[in-house]
């Protein structure tokens, strides 16, 4: 029972940086990773089309008799959790979302910046997050082809990320990071807005998934190392390589990939 898999899964290899914090804290567990690079960007997908994309994968996952899934993007958390967990009741489903609730907590005077898809900034999960919330000195912005752009390399991405964040630069002090994508180009973003803190649900995520497998008795304690296996919509090696690179350098572990 314990040893099952846990299903987690991205539009591309961006949920990488979910996975590397879950592993961190449930290091002894096999993880199946779902690339889902074919249907990439997922914010440029209407709902009912993701909606039945999502049910795709978490049929795939049940047949594989996952003991849990994590949807390790917000758009699809933002716009498809609530149907995922009416359809799927006997699964523990978890799911990341924008991290504006620690603005609050722990920045709440603090000029913010929050990054996501226009389909996550959109949905209704986001509004209400953001309307419970709001500090009053926050700025929504949405980076429509970012995400796209860090999944494929590209290499316009140091140029449209100037012309989207130059207007913020040295304004704002705080960021959040709402989409999984977005953790991987940090070190770009701080070096154009000069801001201090980020603020991303990756760490929420993987504590909330112990939690829950906790209360169920479902932490494994039979791996001596963390066993992953990665699937790629597109059988693309190059998406393999990178979030093989990745995920070793993030999360610091002692992988088996299967
Ligand atoms: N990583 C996804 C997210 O967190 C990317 C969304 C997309 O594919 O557009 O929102």
């Amino acid at each position: 029972m314990k040893d099952r898999y846990i299903g987690v899964f991205d539009s591309g290899i961006g949920g990488v940086t979910v996975l590397s914090e879950i592993i961190k804290l449930l290091p002894y567990e096999n993880y199946i990773y779902y690339s889902d690079s074919l249907n990439n960007p997922y914010g440029n997908i209407d709902d009912d089309k993701l909606f039945e994309i999502t049910c795709n994968i978490m049929d795939y996952f049940v047949s594989k008799n996952c003991k849990a899934v994590v949807i390790a993007c917000n758009t699809a958390s933002s716009k498809c959790s609530f149907k995922l967990r009416e359809k799927y009741k006997d699964i523990i489903i978890v799911c990341i979302e924008p991290a504006y609730k620690m603005v609050h907590d722990y920045a709440y005077t603090n000029n913010c910046l929050v990054m996501a898809t226009p389909g996550t900034i959109n949905s209704e999960k986001f509004k209400n997050l953001y309307n419970k919330y709001d500090n009053g000195k926050t700025t929504i912005l949405p980076c429509k082809y970012l995400a796209n752009m860090i999944e494929e390399d590209n290499e316009n991405l140091d140029n449209y990320l100037n012309e989207i964040l130059s207007p913020y630069k040295n304004k704002v002090s705080s960021v959040v990071l709402g989409c999984t994508h977005y953790p991987l180009i940090k070190d770009k973003i701080k070096n154009i807005l000069n801001n201090e803190m980020f603020f991303d649900g990756s760490i929420g995520c993987a504590k909330q998934l112990k939690k829950l497998l906790g209360e169920k008795d479902l932490i494994n304690n039979i791996n001596k190392v963390t066993k992953i296996k990665f699937i790629d919509s597109t059988n693309s090696n190059i998406k393999k390589e990178r979030f093989i690179k990745y995920i070793t350098k993030l999360s610091n572990g002692n992988i088996d990939f299967q």
